[in-house]
């Protein structure tokens, strides 16, 4: 997911430099003072993972003066603390069994471990983003609320008189956006961008959270490679873009699908028939359609920064945030 890749050798050199040096703080910010509670917590971020928000801290700082100040490092560690603690938490709620290829964190030590290691590396981030100043806490602060809401308000579910599809994308940019928006708004900010770029890169993260969370949801029923078990959302009865376009479509033909995603999917074959029906789907081709034009939308958002290497590596996310298969 590197997208600056092909854009010449000495930017791609100095986005690498920065995301490995990253790659260590996240590491030294996780050790604890026991060292069952450092494994705990280095668990997620040992796995692996796409450093997406890290690599959006990167590249937004481009955009500033201070690109190379050790502020752009402590924004990236933050948002990626912040987004692993969150990890904990959620496969807790989504009685998930593995994370990127290992087994979950409550699985391999139990509920409230987990909650609590999400917590730890939570007040990690808190102490480091402190040191980014008031308004920097103020934005994590207000991050972490929206990550809180948006997870309750997909546990809740919409309102009788709520319309579904709205409640989902609302949902979306609470659990996911917001967090990815901030990265790339605090990349710009310890890196001194204006306040129209910062604002610039707000939105851009905001709607390329968006196409994020939208393209994964997709992936997770439609790849058996995300290390991840396929179809958690599903069996968790999670609504998602694609069930939701089942939902809508209403055909008779789907009557066997609409009662499989009714029904007790913790049987494993059971869940596997309700993949492979969703597979086929003409819904799955609909909501990738829908992320592509989301995509495309969001590119256009670059249109006036100034044309620099950072801008076509954020281009060029666009495209592949879409065309992962993983
Ligand atoms: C993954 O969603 C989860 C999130 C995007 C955010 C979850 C937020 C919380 C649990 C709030 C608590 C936050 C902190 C910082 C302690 P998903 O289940 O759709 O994605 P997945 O397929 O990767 O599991
Ligand atoms: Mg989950």
């Amino acid at each position: 997911m590197v997208a600056a890749a092909q854009f010449g050798s000495d930017f791609e050199d100095v986005v690498r430099a920065r995301l490995d040096v990253i790659e260590d703080r996240l590491f030294a910010a996780a050790e604890a003072s026991t060292p069952m509670v450092t494994e705990a917590a280095r668990w997620i971020m040992s796995a692996g993972g796409k450093r997406f928000r890290p690599m959006l801290v990167v590249l937004a700082s481009q955009f500033g003066p201070d690109h190379e100040s050790e502020d752009v490092v402590k924004a990236a560690v933050v948002v990626e603390l912040t987004h692993v603690a969150s990890l904990y938490h959620d496969d807790v709620m989504d009685d998930a069994d593995r994370r990127r290829g290992a087994l979950s964190a409550h699985q391999k030590w139990q509920n409230s471990v987990a909650i609590m290691v999400g917590d730890f590396l939570f007040a990690r981030a808190s102490a480091i983003v402190s040191e980014l100043g008031t308004e920097a806490v103020r934005i994590q602060a207000e991050t972490f609320a929206r990550l809180v809401q948006g997870q309750i308000a997909e546990t809740v579910g919409p309102a009788d008189d709520a319309d579904p599809l709205q409640h989902h994308l609302d949902v979306v940019a609470d659990k996911t956006a917001s967090l990815i928006s901030t990265s790339a708004l605090l990349g710009a900010k310890v890196a001194g961008a204006d306040t129209a770029t910062q604002q610039a890169m707000a939105e851009f993260g905001e709607q390329i959270g968006t196409v994020f969370q939208l393209s994964d949801d997709i992936i997770d029923i439609t790849s058996d490679d995300t290390g991840k078990a396929p179809g958690t959302d599903l069996r968790e009865r999670v609504p998602t873009l694609p069930t939701l376009l089942v939902r809508q479509a209403g055909r008779p033909e789907d009557a066997e699908l609409l009662a499989l995603m009714d029904g007790d999917l913790s049987d494993d074959a059971v869940l596997a028939r309700a993949i492979g029906l969703l597979r086929q789907h003409p819904a799955i081709d609909q909501a990738r359609a829908e992320v592509v034009r989301r995509a495309e939308r969001t590119r256009t958002m670059l249109a006036d920064l100034p044309a620099i290497p950072a801008r076509d590596a954020l281009a060029e996310l666009c495209t592949t945030v879409v065309s992962r298969t993983s």
